[in-house]
């Protein structure tokens, strides 16, 4: 097995028990969510076809079709358990949300149908290895012009938060914002704190 395998299926094991109160825990500390859409929102006036990489329960699902009313989106997560979550959200849109079950390792985009905006919220600093092919998957699921968004943990200065936050599957090391940088022009670009500074998170919007 690939180390990639190796940390889909511990996720897949992780996010069955954790599925069960994610809504009700993860509001506490998974900041910058909703400014994330708004922020894409106030750039981005109606995007024909949105993807989010790792939806979870789909909590972002329902603010993006709220934001995007004309908008097809797609929702893509590896833990069935998840996406069982997720299921229930969104049925009031079910005519424009899809669910896809599969990890993100290969394009979802046929060549005529890319998207104009994907969104990965919280979901790159789990994907140890491989978050830098994700962001560089992105690129060609995109089409020319589309934008990227991204919310996530970014670092802290505290090891045994950081040692913590590893025992949860989160890489807190500062390393996606440099991909980010990297592979997109910048439109927004902030850093916000978590709890007075225990953490830092980021914002990151592209194209
Ligand atoms: C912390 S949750 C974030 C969920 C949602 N985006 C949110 O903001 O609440 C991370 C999600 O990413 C999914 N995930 C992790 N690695 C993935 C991969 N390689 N492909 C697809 N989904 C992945 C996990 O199953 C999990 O549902």
């Amino acid at each position: 097995m690939s180390d990639s395998a190796r940390n889909d299926s511990s996720l897949r094991g992780y996010y069955r028990w954790h599925a069960k109160f994610y809504d009700v825990t993860r509001w506490a500390f998974l900041f910058g969510r909703r400014g994330l859409i708004e922020a894409v929102a106030s750039q981005l006036a109606a995007p024909a076809r949105i993807l989010e990489v790792g939806c979870g329960t789909g909590k972002n699902l329902v603010a993006l079709a709220g934001a995007f009313p004309e908008a097809k989106i797609t929702g893509l997560d590896l833990s069935s358990d998840m996406l069982d979550c997720a299921r229930v959200k969104i049925a009031p849109f079910a005519d424009r949300i899809e669910l896809l079950h599969r990890p993100y390792d290969g394009p979802v985009a046929h060549e005529d149908e890319k998207f104009e905006l994907i969104v990965i919220s919280y979901a790159l600093s789990m994907i140890n290895p491989g978050f830098d092919e994700v962001i560089r998957l992105c690129r060609g699921d995109l089409r020319e012009g589309g934008f990227i968004a991204v919310v996530d943990f970014h670092e802290t200065r505290w090891t045994w938060f950081r040692q913590w936050m590893g025992v949860n599957h989160v890489r807190m090391e500062g390393q996606i914002l440099a991909q980010l940088d990297a592979g997109f022009e910048t439109i927004v670009r902030q850093i916000g704190q978590g709890y007075g500074g225990l953490w830092r998170y980021l914002t990151f919007v592209g194209k």
